[in-house]
């Protein structure tokens, strides 16, 4: 298709049209799909209707088919629409939620992830995904670090390559690949006091150095979208931010992709007190370098008077034009426009055999061990199920739209086709009373394990939470189960990090996060030995909601606390120790791995030069096991205080009982490096600290200079 030509031809309606998303039912009233908000509200005319440019949310080929052959014999150019939605983890084959996702520390699994997840996603026709986000999180206390990579840049650099080379697989005009749209560009994670659509405020030097790679990384990997933030910076609605949209995202990035805004974000513009209208805001948006619309009317009402009146040159409306319909034809919709909708590949390929199979292994390398005593795994013991979840199906978790809980295994029903004996199982009402005539049921038990957590609809997007205990007061169930003197396995099942040290009685504790549509057969893996866990924090747990926000990357301040070192006037808490309860990098397995010794090949580098740095680990037992053996550098002195950690690395290996080995890293320049408030990468020579461990806080450590050549 020539998209300059095809320009020359279409109205200044016709091209605003292009920029406008709106939902399926709009043009067929039947398909109420995901509508809210303001754009409800407004009434849409029919010329305006099929001059739209794309569409948020299918249901089904059959779906999508009707909505495309209906606007088709109704658009003059015949321009095809583009379907595009949140296939966050999974379409129908769901995955352990994203957060779950990045403790498997495996970019790898994650890629597939996505891969499969595009393959079902498109048997409806979906064209663009609105994954991944790489919104930086530190605080628990909002709903959205489910979707999140975690704490760290450097992870969320890593996995959002991962998922945007599985979405789109090189060539997004191939049946099977969809366009990747990353998001919420910037730094949404950062909402104040973890409350959702909240208020952003930080510096440039925080907002390049740990918020910005995670979606540079995504436009790096080819990410063809990128959505805009709810939240301001500097002040500034992101949708409308001319500093990210045009000085980070064209100027500095190079991108040549779409932008989006969020949800009705445009619109939005006026409550953050920073238009006047919807005019306004489409000035402002145009101004900014935004191209699409979601679910608001600011453009389609107001551009081509503001264009008219002089205010903005028509080639501004062109440019994104231009980049809309360049997207349309490199996803080959002019050729195909029901690219990928067909029901029959549908009924083959969506929650097959292979996939639940490998959705069962993602499971099994996202899940968190915590704790334990040596009661896990299990060892033919006879066991009492208690808990809200002892009996749910709800293995989910947001953003699993497509997804189907009914058709999930429960952990009952997982336990026993794992072949773990199971003679009590609690069903009445009120989860927290263990009735009195089962009693007699639960003393013959050899191990009682208690499935508690968060609702599914406690985390997610608007589900911000103040108090982060395990929610309805479940914990009492574990102090409760205590009378009867049996080892207590808990497993949580939630969508953040929770407050967990009420529950420290337990003789152990596995996070099995919200994991997908074979989650509780991954459960039933692990209790049983046939897997060995791996997976590993990327958020802090911390001990109580005052030491948030909480991250273990966090700069040293004037008057750090120092351990064992009696100070008043440092920087602690009165009442609670600087340290989280579980800290970032942190999981357990059922081997037991020890760091023995760690040597650099020399203890100064240039710039042109390699360090290798070796480390020596035995697994002391008699399990194979994967270990994720992690890699963190420090910049001792520097013109802008660093962090007194960062991870730069990181391998996932596997183990045989009792085997010793040396794994090594690289240390290059690159490394090295920070950013300044300009975003350009700073160097400086000096002393560097390299740790290596098992997590964040047991590492074994060692300097080197970084010298002139
Ligand atoms: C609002 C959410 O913030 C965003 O993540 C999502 O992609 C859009 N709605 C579309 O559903």
């Amino acid at each position: 298709m020539n998209i300059k030509s095809l320009m020359n031809q279409m109205t200044i309606e016709e091209k605003i049209g292009q920029l406008l998303q709106i939902a399926p039912f709009f043009f067929i009233k039947e398909l109420d799909i995901e509508v809210s908000g303001h754009v409800n509200t407004l009434s849409m005319t029919h010329q305006k209707i099929f001059s739209s440019g794309s569409v948020l949310g299918i249901g089904n080929a059959e779906e999508m088919i009707q909505v495309q052959t209906k606007y088709l014999q109704e658009n003059r150019h015949k321009i095809p629409l583009m379907f595009m939605a949140d296939i966050i983890h999974g379409y129908e084959t769901i995955f352990p939620v994203p957060l779950a996702l990045s403790c498997s520390w495996n970019p790898g699994l994650v890629k597939n992830v996505a891969r499969i997840s595009a393959l079902e996603a498109q048997t409806s026709g979906i064209h663009v995904t609105f994954s991944p986000m790489v919104d930086l999180v530190r605080d628990p206390r909002w709903g959205r670090v489910v979707e999140s990579f975690g704490e760290d840049p450097y992870l969320h650099e890593v996995y959002a390559k991962a998922m945007v080379e599985g979405y789109q697989n090189e060539d997004i005009k191939k049946v099977g690949h969809i366009a990747s749209c990353v998001k919420h560009f910037a730094a949404y994670g950062l909402s104040e006091a973890g409350r959702d659509y909240n208020t952003v405020d930080l510096s440039r030097v925080s907002l390049h150095n740990q918020f910005l790679p995670g979606y540079k990384a995504a436009i790096d990997a080819g990410a063809r979208l990128i959505m805009t933030a709810f939240n301001v910076l500097d002040g500034i609605p992101s949708t409308v931010n001319q500093y990210l949209l045009r000085d980070v995202l064209r100027k500095t990035w190079k991108f040549q992709g779409v932008t989006i805004s969020d949800y009705d974000s445009l619109h939005q513009v006026i409550a953050h007190g920073c238009a006047k209208d919807d005019y306004e805001a489409a000035y402002r948006g145009i101004s900014a370098g935004l191209d699409i619309e979601m679910a608001s009317l600011c453009y389609v009402n107001h551009l081509k008077t503001i264009i008219s009146e002089g205010k903005i040159s028509c080639d501004l409306l062109d440019e994104a034009v231009e980049r809309v319909l360049t997207l349309k034809n490199d996803l080959g919709l002019f050729e195909n426009p029901f690219k990928g909708a067909d029901p029959n590949l549908a009924k083959a390929l969506v929650r097959s055999e292979k996939h639940l199979d490998f959705s069962r292994k993602v499971a099994h390398e996202s899940m968190v061990l915590l704790k334990n005593d040596g009661i896990l795994p299990l060892k033919q013991q006879k066991v009492a199920l208690l808990g809200l979840y002892a009996t749910s199906r709800e293995t989910n978790g947001p953003w699993s739209w497509h997804g189907k809980n009914d058709l999930n295994a429960s952990l009952e029903e997982a336990l026993i086709a794992a072949g773990i004996q199971v003679c009590y199982v609690q069903r009445q009402e009120d989860p927290n009373q263990i009735p009195k005539e089962d009693y007699p049921m639960i003393e013959s038990a050899d191990v009682i394990v208690i499935a508690i957590g968060e609702h599914t609809k406690q985390s997610g997007e608007a589900h911000s939470r103040s108090i982060l205990e395990i929610p309805f007061e479940q914990d009492k169930l574990i102090h409760d189960a205590q009378r009867f003197n049996k080892p207590i396995v808990t497993l949580l099942y939630n969508g953040r990090p929770l407050i967990l040290e009420s529950i420290q009685s337990s003789n152990a504790i596995l996070e099995t996060w919200f994991s997908g549509s074979m989650g509780n057969h991954a459960i039933a893996d692990l209790l049983n030995g046939n897997i060995n866990p791996s997976g590993k924090l990327t958020m802090s747990f911390p001990r109580n909601v005052g030491q948030i926000p909480i991250y273990y990357n966090h700069l040293n301040t004037g008057r750090p606390q120092v351990l064992g070192v009696q100070n008043e006037y440092v920087s602690y808490y009165l009442d609670v120790s600087n340290q989280p309860l579980y800290p970032f990098g942190y999981g357990l397995s059922y081997s037991n791995f020890k760091y023995q010794s760690i040597q650099l090949s020399k203890n100064q580098m240039t710039k042109n030069e390699t360090l290798s740095l070796e480390v020596q680990i035995t697994n002391d037992s008699d399990r194979g096991g994967y270990e994720v053996v992690q890699l963190y550098l420090r910049d001792v002195v520097a013109y802008i205080s660093r962090p007194v950690m960062e991870l730069k690395g990181f391998k996932k290996i596997w183990f045989s009982p009792h085997e010793t080995k040396v794994v090594s890293f690289d240390i290059h320049h690159d490394m090295l490096s920070y950013r300044n408030e300009y975003g350009e990468d700073v160097f400086e020579y000096g002393t560097f600290k390299a740790m290596v461990g098992s997590d964040s806080l047991h590492v074994l450590s060692t300097d080197f200079d970084f010298v002139k050549e």
